[in-house]
């Protein structure tokens, strides 16, 4: 962090927050690992989107060998200071980082598979803004399951299972299904070197944070698609639609129905997700 105005980065992150409004709570800052243990002290949900973001031309598994490191390392100050916490990963290559978070809490002897969670909210955002726009809906009034993983191929909206049910011809599903799946490289071209998404990547950390927080306090009802230790599939993990409660992940639902166009995306998602998941595996264990 830059050292604009003086003052230690507790002091310079509330100045900064000084203006917000939030209820009950407080912002402070830490920096730096000597600093890592305090800010993980006492947390019940930790969000983790630490890490570099891509250029164009580059895959998010492309981020692998930056993020790993950073991702295993937070993980482990989890497993010493807040094992109980319910952790969401962003950092990405999600597909990877999330399986690198389990092996570390394992090791740690503190894995809750339930309460590791992948964010893959934003390609629900992404889905139900494009597919909104196609029918003139309001986009909060949409929900397309969006299940496999978080990144090209794996990202796999079920378009034939969209609320409130509608019909697409299949250049309009095509069309769909690649620019929900290429949304995050959209942004990474238009952004021109500059990063990936920031202000809808937040938004979504935003929505997916309050979702485990509602589940957390005991709200019904409170379902998420998540890339999550998972049964659904003969892979360890998977993004699929979950029921968040009090233990972080309470319920995984299986995928439903799915058509021909999504079971041929869904062997392809799988091919590729479990090549990601063995890399994080075989990283946290080297
Ligand atoms: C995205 O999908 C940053 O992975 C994030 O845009």
């Amino acid at each position: 962090m830059q050292q604009h105005g003086g003052g230690d980065a507790s002091q310079r992150i509330a100045r900064i927050s000084a203006h917000l409004n939030p209820n009950k709570s407080q912002v402070r800052g830490f920096l730096g690992p000597q600093q890592l243990e305090n800010a993980l002290t006492g947390m019940d949900l930790v969000i983790i989107p630490a890490g570099v973001p891509r250029k164009p031309g580059m895959t998010r598994d492309d981020l692998f060998n930056i993020n790993a490191g950073i991702v295993k390392t937070l993980c482990e100050g989890i497993a010493k200071c807040c094992p109980k916490a319910i952790v969401n990963v962003i950092s990405n290559p999600v597909n990877s980082t999330v399986p690198i978070a389990a092996e570390v809490f394992k090791k740690a002897g503190t894995y809750d598979p339930r309460r590791l969670l992948g964010v893959t909210m934003l390609d629900v955002v992404r889905a139900n803004t494009f597919v909104a726009e196609i029918l003139g809906h309001d986009p909060r009034e949409v929900d397309v399951p969006v299940v496999g993983g978080h990144a090209g191929v794996t990202i796999l909206p079920l378009l034939s299972q969209i609320k409130p049910p509608c019909s697409f011809t299949s250049e309009e599903i095509a069309h769909l299904t690649s620019r929900i799946q290429n949304g995050g490289t959209e942004v990474v071209e238009a952004k021109a070197g500059a990063g990936s998404a920031t202000l809808s990547m937040a938004y979504a950390a935003v929505k997916f944070a309050d979702a485990c927080l509602r589940g957390l306090r005991g709200d019904a009802d409170v379902i998420r698609c998540a890339f999550v230790p998972s049964v659904v599939t003969e892979l360890p993990f998977f993004a699929s639609k979950v029921r968040l409660g009090r233990n972080g992940v309470e319920e995984i639902y299986p995928l439903g129905p799915v058509n021909e166009f999504e079971r041929a995306g869904l062997e392809k998602a799988k091919k590729e997700l479990a090549a990601s998941i063995e890399k994080g595996i075989s990283f946290a264990n080297k």
